[in-house]
């Protein structure tokens, strides 16, 4: 499995390995000695459709080689590239034998099936009448201490510059006791931290008990009471989505962490009416002032598209404006790049490339610097870090802060697993280093020992 682009690749890659275990597929580390290979691709920028041949040009390769050795390799071409292009991709590379689109992963078993004995290649991208759901085996693998859910996938806000309503489809949520019992099942094989995915995360409705739509703050609180559960996060929102209760929940359910990835893509009202966003900078400000009223330690984080058609010198202002107002602690920013059938593509006042270079570069400078000031200020304080991994030094310990900075501090390998405070000593541009407070590598309890030992 070769996964590419976003968190919900990530977690389809999972579901795709669940749902060929029981034919007896298991991951392997290298493509060399696998008996099929998936590729998990991603549209959302750029030459996304050239990248996707060169590889298969170098899996095609190995299968050849593997052929010579009278082994069969299956080569399949999942995610968005598969959606958008899966025509083309049969076209130009018929040692494909099965092209799949995202909602068709709980039918991957009968394809395989078909492609091991058809000639030609077996192409899935419909949007089947099913829910992949409700066809997706129970039963997956263990994600580790922290583990991603997805509740909601697809789009239906048709950003100008985004392909995702053609290649995810039709916004749809998973029902409240689907995504419940899975929360239960991965705090149950060790998952002390869940992330909730969704391409528009925060317009998940999914029914309810008695059979109505339901909403993420509800949703959020029923999690919150699993035992074990310690720490929910949700990604990506839509400003519009973001209502009352769910900010309200920021504010009671200690769980919900105080980070946000909530894209605001420009700070420019103009340019955020030609992308369709239905929100301006001022409603964006307003909605960070409630979120932070309601949690005042919450932290944000952004995309941005600088040279969206259109954008002049005094729009791009606009952005570094905001962007100065509201104080990011990380964000993604991309150059537009135009993506076929999406509204903006067609359009005639595009940027050109020197423009766009440059925009990105001052917009980058300026977020990179809020990052460090972000994790500067944190330096001295006590904060819980959740530790995951062994770190690369010898006896250190690595974790990440509720708002996601990844953490190092010399440690037992035995707290792998448990959330501790830290205190923090140092900060790096993009990560943060510290001590357990009980080590005698901390310097107030090194004093305090030192105290007592006097008296
Ligand atoms: N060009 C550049 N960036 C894009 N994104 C989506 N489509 C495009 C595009 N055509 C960015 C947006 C989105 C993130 C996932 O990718 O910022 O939020
Ligand atoms: Fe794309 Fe806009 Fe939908 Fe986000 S909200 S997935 S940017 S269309």
């Amino acid at each position: 499995m070769i996964t590419w682009g976003c968190q919900m690749n990530v977690y389809d890659s999972g579901r795709m390995a669940d749902v060929l275990a029981p034919l007896g597929y298991a991951p392997t580390g290298t493509p060399d000695d696998a008996d099929m290979i998936i590729l998990n691709t991603c549209h959302i920028r750029d030459k996304a459709t050239e990248k996707v041949f060169s590889e298969l040009g170098r899996l095609r390769q190995i299968k050849e080689a593997r052929a010579e050795a009278g082994h069969r390799t299956i080569l399949a071409v999942a995610g968005c590239v598969a959606q958008a292009e899966g025509a083309e991709i049969l076209a130009r590379a018929p040692y494909v034998d099965i092209v799949l689109g995202p909602q068709t992963y709980h039918r991957l078993p009968e394809m395989v099936a078909r492609a091991s004995r058809a000639a030609g290649a077996v192409i899935e991208t419909d949007f089947p009448v099913e829910d992949k759901f409700d066809h997706l085996p129970e039963a997956s693998a263990p994600q580790g201490l922290t583990a991603f859910l997805t509740i909601q996938e697809g789009c239906d806000k048709f950003c100008s510059f985004c392909v995702v309503p053609y290649t995810r489809g039709a916004e749809s949520s998973r029902p409240e006791a689907a995504v419940l019992s899975e929360a239960h099942r991965l705090v149950a094989q060790g998952t002390r931290e869940i992330t909730l995915l969704g391409q528009n995360v925060n317009a998940w409705h999914g029914l309810d008990g008695t059979g109505k739509p339901s909403t993420l703050g509800r949703l959020a609180r029923a999690l919150a009471r699993i035992e074990g559960l310690d720490r929910i996060r949700y990604t990506t929102s839509h400003p519009r989505d973001m209502d009352d209760d769910l900010i309200a929940a920021h504010a009671e359910e200690p769980a919900l962490m105080p980070f946000l990835h909530l894209p605001v893509q420009s700070g420019s009202n103009r340019i955020l009416a030609a992308m369709n966003r239905r929100h301006t900078a001022e409603d964006y400000l307003r909605l960070v002032d409630r979120l932070r009223a309601a949690r005042p330690d919450m932290a944000l984080s952004s995309d941005f598209i600088v040279g969206h058609p259109g954008e002049t010198e005094a729009d791009f202002q606009d952005t570094l404006t905001l962007i100065r107002t509201v104080g990011f602690t990380g964000a993604f920013s991309f150059k537009y790049s135009p993506r076929p059938g999406t509204a903006a593509a067609g359009a005639p006042n595009q940027i050109d490339e020197d423009t766009k270079d440059r925009r990105l570069q001052e917009l980058q400078s300026l977020l990179r610097d809020q990052q460090a000031a972000f994790n500067e200020s944190k330096v001295g304080q006590t904060v819980d870090v959740l530790f995951t991994h062994p770190g690369r030094r010898d006896g250190q310990i690595g974790g990440r802060t509720p708002w996601l900075q990844p953490v190092h501090v010399p440690g037992p390998q035995s707290l792998i697993g448990q959330i501790m405070p830290v205190r923090i000593a140092h900060a790096q541009p993009a990560s943060l280093s510290g001590t357990l407070p009980e080590s005698p590598d901390d310097p107030i309890a090194a004093t305090l020992e030192l105290e007592i030992a006097v008296a």
